[in-house]
């Protein structure tokens, strides 16, 4: 797109086209150069310095909202002249040598996705550099939360969000999914509040609100993550356990009774867990995400606190991804599939495990839905490519290609294969997968010419690997899922298109999953006393499982139900999850009464939603300004 092209053009960023050049990806033989792929996210230039280890030394001024303090890397040089980083919005206050002595550097020019290179004159020998620096007032990866914005009310809050590349907005680095290092950080903050890394974790408040952190396995920079505010800490088992505000604690803790024995199911699938200690946070809502797996720890969004444990299998995806993911790495975002597609197969397999058949049928029937109305979205938009697995990125923000093709068409293709050469080919294959690529980061490529020689060839099955993944659309032998229980509602729904009230329809026993189904399915043009008759029955309005109320606010935004209204610009307000709002947000927009609604809700919500978000929907919502366009 343009914006890569702009830089392009730039003389002094003529490196980057050093970077095409890289080597295709294979694996090293000692004494060789590490082989890096071209990430065309990144400006960094592993092939010729590639940092090793980042020792991070940094203060949390809640007040001002900044982030200042130094970035001491170890490098791996292998030819040229210069280390290149990745920064988005960073002042670089100064740049020092190992010995001590300052270094020449120079800052590119500004891209609104990649930001700029921060490129660091390196003489002979040097394999050490430090980055004296401060973040910006709008870093994309931080969000600084009033107390009024946190569940206690109390203290402030501040959480990051590295995945996909906004890691370089609060840390100089080579902020590519390709590189990996280990990393030690010292942490000050007010000493009335607590620090938590994608590292070793305190269980405690220290006393002066100094604290260390460790993770010495080496991860990609989109892992690196941090949260602070009034943390209290509780196990839900030995190596699990639970982050929240002191208020929240111990109903997470409830919430998540299951972690100890998801882990443990995860690791009698596909093999032990590397990280150590496995805990969640549970972060205030705006919190963009339903969760992000940083590794020892996965951040979760609040709204997957239902009261019933229904919504669990949240947590079994981002501990999925210890394996896929974090210890087995898309190399690029093109490659996103890798990630989130095997995390969704190996979360149906905890939950299968944990919950049984008609549980994971549901909850494929779910996805399935999701897909296919994913890919009419996306062949209706600019890039119908998106629907291929293998995407292309370049020039683009990766956020926007990460779309649910990667999950459920991913999960889909896993499953063919699965069913193809059976469970136990399969799953001794993804077990030897996940500890052949361990602690690496791989491309589509590399997974192809590894699952082919390992698996379809010696197994003498089909797939036509090359049409699932490099080619748009669903392809023909995709297993349709089904589900017994959704077969039931389906007859509710039926008695209910015919006019039975609603009380009179069979749904005692049901559950989220069955509840979603059949909210997603309510015929359309529900008239106002159908729409009163089932909130009278089933009080969805007043629902504290998120997803049932966001699945019913949306039927009430498709049929103008006025009534929940003052719900649904609560709930907006106040949750700032992505996968709620765009849809909320959508049908809001539909109609001119809808679209005037959402503007003045966006108005005031906009300031507590994570950049994330905001990205998004300044989109969806053509957002001009800070205030309502004048004709509204
Ligand atoms: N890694 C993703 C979140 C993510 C994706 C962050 C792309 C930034 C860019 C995480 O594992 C995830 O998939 N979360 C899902 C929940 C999951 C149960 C499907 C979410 O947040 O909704
Ligand atoms: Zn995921």
């Amino acid at each position: 797109m343009n914006q890569l092209l702009s830089i392009l053009s730039i003389s002094a960023t003529a490196a980057l086209l050093g970077a095409c050049n890289a080597p295709p990806e294979k694996s090293a033989a000692v004494g060789e150069k590490t082989p890096y792929v071209m990430d065309p996210h990144s400006y960094a230039r592993p092939e010729e310095a590639a940092a090793t280890h980042l020792d991070l030394d940094i203060h949390v001024d809640m007040q001002q909202h900044r982030i200042s303090g130094s970035a001491t890397y170890h490098l791996k040089r292998q030819g040229g002249d210069s280390v290149i980083f990745d920064t988005d919005g960073l002042t670089i206050d100064k740049v020092t040598l190992g010995d001590g002595t300052a270094a020449a550097f120079t800052l590119g020019a500004k891209d609104s996705i990649l930001g700029q290179a921060l490129r660091v004159a390196l003489p002979q020998g040097v394999d050490k550099v430090s980055i004296t620096y401060s973040t910006g007032a709008e870093a994309k990866a931080l969000q600084w939360l009033s107390p009024e914005q946190t569940a206690d009310k109390k203290f402030p809050f501040l959480f990051t969000q590295g995945e996909a590349i906004l890691t370089r907005s609060w840390i100089p680095i080579q902020d590519s999914p390709g590189i990996r290092i280990t990393y030690n950080a010292h942490v000050t903050v007010p000493k009335e509040l607590m620090a938590v890394m994608s590292a070793t974790n305190p269980q405690e408040r220290s006393a002066d609100g100094s604290y260390s952190f460790k993770m010495d396995k080496p991860i990609p920079s989109y892992l690196i993550a941090l949260a602070v505010g009034d943390l209290g800490f509780k196990p839900t088992g030995t190596r699990t356990g639970v982050y929240a505000e002191q208020g929240v604690v111990d109903t997470a803790a409830w919430e998540f009774a299951d972690m100890e024995k998801m882990l443990e199911a995860a690791e009698a699938l596909y093999g032990p867990y590397r990280w150590g200690r496995y805990d969640v946070i549970v972060l205030p809502p705006s919190f963009p995400f339903g969760g992000m797996e940083n590794p020892r720890l996965t951040f979760a969004t609040p709204t997957v606190i239902a009261g019933d444990r229904s919504l669990t299998a949240l947590i079994a995806h981002e501990m999925a991804h210890s394996w896929s993911g974090n210890l087995v790495t898309n190399a690029t975002w093109n490659d996103f599939w890798l990630n989130e597609g095997f995390t969704v197969y190996f979360e149906h397999r905890i939950t299968e495990a944990l919950y049984g058949k008609d549980y994971n049928d549901m909850t494929n029937v779910l996805g399935y839905q999701d897909l296919l109305g994913t890919i009419a979205e996306i062949d209706s938009g600019k890039h119908p490519d998106d629907t291929a697995l293998h995407l292309n990125l370049a020039g683009r923000n990766p956020d926007d290609g990460m779309t649910d093709v990667a999950y459920e068409k991913g999960y889909a293709l896993l499953r063919l294969i699965e069913s193809k050469v059976g469970r136990p080919k399969f799953d001794a294959f993804l077990r030897g997968y996940f500890d052949h690529f361990a602690f690496r980061s791989i491309t589509t490529d590399t997974f192809l010419v590894y699952i082919r020689k390992q698996l379809l060839e010696p197994a003498k099955v089909t797939v036509d690997m090359d049409r699932w993944i490099f080619r748009p659309g669903l392809p023909d032998d995709v297993i349709v899922p089904t589900s017994k229980n959704f077969a039931m509602v389906d007859g509710q729904l039926m008695l209910w298109a015919k006019g039975t009230p609603a009380k009179e329809l069979a749904a005692k026993h049901w559950g989220t999953f069955e509840w979603m189904h059949f909210l997603r399915h309510l015929p359309a043009g529900q008239t106002p006393r159908q729409m009163d008759d089932l909130d009278a029955t089933f009080h969805f309005t007043r629902s504290g499982n998120s997803e049932i109320l966001a699945a019913w606010l949306e039927q009430c935004v498709k049929n103008d139900h006025e009534a929940a209204y003052p719900r649904l610009a609560e709930f907006l307000t106040t949750v700032g999850r992505r996968k709620f709002l765009v849809p909320l947000y959508t049908e809001l927009v539909a109609t001119k009464k809808g679209r005037a609604l959402a503007m003045e809700i966006y108005a005031k919500a906009r300031g507590n939603y994570h950049s994330v978000s905001v990205n998004t929907l300044d989109e969806l919502l053509a957002w001009k300004g800070t205030k309502p366009p004048a004709t509204f």
